[in-house]
């Protein structure tokens, strides 16, 4: 099979961040290990209401980085306007409510083509690889692809929070794009125990991965750095 893309989404990086205030952890630092360490891609969400990327993070990512960047964003015209300015590789359309903890189903394109099909126009007039965020669903497939969407990214919340079906879902939906012209992605609530399935999917060329991978990151990474600051204070004291 060929080899699959790994988006690591660096948004809850910049939840930390900002719990703060000021510039530690800084995104750009997160993403450029992500890479290091095998990152394909780099995704970030600018949300409506800034709470964790915000316009500055967007701007030195894209100037920055050497991988492709991937700008998740919902369809209005200000997230339009500054993708186009921006210019990422990619941008991924997703629906956005501001009461939301995190992206809490896939967009209605079907319900949506009116509104959808000049921003998708827009961006891929800008030179941008347009992913629609949908569920595993044909109606919403077969609607990404008459917006002229290049890529459709399956949203894995459903199977990732073990509801019965949904790998099939998931299957069938990822079988549809290769005779729909579409690029298939697939991600949200991906760990080390449910992502076997889903990267053994032949059509899925690429998946996002955020939350699990930065927790896990600090579960990881905490007995290292809290060694480091023992030794600073033990050598301080003589
Ligand atoms: N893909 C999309 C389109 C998303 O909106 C998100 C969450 O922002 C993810 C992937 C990553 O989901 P998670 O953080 O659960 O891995």
């Amino acid at each position: 099979m060929t080899p699959q893309r790994l988006g690591v989404n660096i948004y809850h990086v910049a939840t930390l961040r900002n719990a703060r205030g000021g510039w530690h952890p800084d995104p750009l630092a997160a993403a450029h290990a992500a890479v290091r360490a095998g990152a394909d891609g780099i995704t970030l969400h600018l949300r409506e209401d800034r709470r964790h990327i915000r316009d500055d993070d967007v701007t030195r990512l894209r100037a920055a980085l050497t991988v492709p960047m991937n700008l998740e964003m919902a369809a209005t015209a200000e997230m339009t306007a500054i993708a186009q300015a921006v210019r990422p590789h990619a941008c991924c359309l997703v629906p956005e409510r501001r009461e939301e903890v995190t992206t809490e189903g896939g967009l209605d394109v079907a319900g949506g083509l009116a509104t959808l099909r000049p921003v998708v126009a827009a961006l891929a007039k800008a030179g941008i690889r347009v992913s629609l965020f949908i569920d595993p669903d044909p109606a919403q497939l077969r609607a990404a692809a008459a917006v002229g969407a290049a890529v459709v990214e399956l949203h894995t919340g459903a199977y990732a929070e073990g509801r019965p079906g949904e790998l099939e879902r998931l299957r069938a939906a990822a079988a549809m794009t290769t005779a729909l012209g579409l690029e298939c992605h697939a991600g949200h609530g991906l760990t080390f125990a449910n992502v076997t399935p889903v990267a053994s999917l032949p059509e899925v060329m690429e998946l996002n991965i955020g939350h699990f991978l930065i927790g896990e990151a600090i579960l990881d990474g905490l007995g290292p750095v809290v060694a480091r600051m023992r030794r600073l204070m033990d050598a301080a004291r003589g």
